[in-house]
């Protein structure tokens, strides 16, 4: 039988082999170990507790009996679905198992030895580990006060580096910080020669902000600029792997031969069910969301213990000491919490799951905190 630790025992095999993990597979390798409770609570990879819609539920339901045909007539329709739901045209569009597939392929072919990938520390490991499993050259920068993207200093590392690839994750995981509109828009009008602007948005649909937005009018506009996007967050598909990467239709041209092949039919089928009633499911999980990560800062607000303000469904807290402790004490009391992000070593970073995830985590973290 295969269990949750021989899953991610084998995915230890694929970071060997330098694929790009799912968050999942981060989170496990760091975090938990050793015999699991069977009532875990997993707020550890910023999945959405409600999985998927459920209409998506059901238009697997319809499918899956003929799961036994390839479909492939069937893709046209359904990346051209995929693409009128941003506005874009399937040209502009490449689909992959997840978010990971396409950003890996956007490392592979736009950084090198001389060409690096210019991303933040802490951000999602991803894109810097398949650069470093390539061979690829990778700069760091630092965040700023308010733990904040530098974009002066990727655009300057660029600009120094005669191009890159400028890995941007707005909101940041793990600090759930954002990158305003206003900074996006002064990085691409100031992309130095060779570069390309990497955005990752598997979180954007869970900002308030106003002064955040999505990156795709560049694609639109024809810039350089490529949008990662998962149907693994606020969709709830993780386990399903759909992702697509929105960019021009000569960057999707060269990304598209290299993407393994089209994805399962059954989890296309409910991503496009999804899309069917999109406005109706990103409000109200987007509420959900909004009034757990709420209650969750009030509380800790409470308690004067501070964390960055989170603008995607995970919080980073500053427990005042090395959060090593929590992450390891945690989940023998049921809680399976984030893994560290190094330099960020007094943070721990908690998913939002829900209300009653929630309490036990309270519990749990106090128990820890005050010990
Ligand atoms: C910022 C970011 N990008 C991409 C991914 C990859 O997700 P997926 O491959 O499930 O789309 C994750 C996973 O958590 C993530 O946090």
């Amino acid at each position: 039988m295969s269990t949750r630790r021989g899953f991610f025992a084998q995915m230890g095999a694929a970071a060997a082999a330098g694929r790009l993990l799912p968050e999942a597979a981060y989170a496990q390798r760091a975090a938990v170990r050793g015999a699991l409770a069977q009532d875990m609570v997993w707020l550890n990879a910023n999945e959405n507790p409600a999985g998927p819609p459920d209409c998506s539920l059901d238009a697997m339901r319809a499918v899956m009996a003929n799961s036994g045909r390839y479909h492939y007539n069937e893709f046209g329709g359904i990346y051209a679905t995929m693409a009128k739901a941003e506005g874009l045209v399937p040209e502009q569009i490449v689909a992959g198992c997840g978010s990971s597939e396409v950003l890996h392929i956007a490392v592979e072919l736009f950084t090198s030895p001389t060409r690096p990938l210019i991303t933040v520390e802490p951000a999602y490991e991803g894109p810097r580990d398949v650069a470093r499993n390539l061979g690829h050259q990778v700069i760091l920068t630092k965040l700023r006060e308010h733990y904040t993207a530098d974009i002066g200093a990727m655009v300057d590392a660029a600009d120094k580096a005669h191009g890159g690839l400028i890995y941007l994750c707005n909101p940041n995981n793990p600090t759930s910080a954002v990158t305003t509109a206003d900074e996006i828009d002064w990085v691409v009008k100031n992309l130095p020669a060779n570069t390309t602007l990497l955005v990752d948005e598997a979180y954007i649909h869970f900002v308030e902000r106003p002064d955040v937005k999505s990156a795709i009018p560049y694609v639109q506009q024809g810039k350089n600029v490529i949008v990662a996007r998962t149907f693994s967050k606020i969709y709830g598909m993780a386990g399903l792997r759909v992702g697509f990467a929105a960019a021009r239709p000569d960057i999707i041209e060269q990304m598209s031969r290299m993407s393994l092949n089209v994805i399962s039919i059954v989890s296309a089928r409910a991503a496009v069910a999804a899309l069917g009633d999109k406005d109706n499911i990103l409000r109200t999980r987007k509420a959900t969301l909004v009034k757990t990560r709420r209650e969750l800062t009030a509380w800790l607000q409470e308690r004067s213990v501070k964390f960055i303000d989170p603008n995607a469904n995970f919080v980073m807290i500053d427990v005042g000491r090395n959060a090593r402790e929590f992450i390891t004490k945690m989940p023998a009391l049921g809680v399976a919490p984030g893994r560290p992000f190094p330099p960020l070593d007094n943070m721990l970073r908690v998913s939002i799951g829900t209300d009653a995830d929630m309490t036990k985590f309270r519990e749990v973290f106090w128990k820890v905190y005050k010990a």
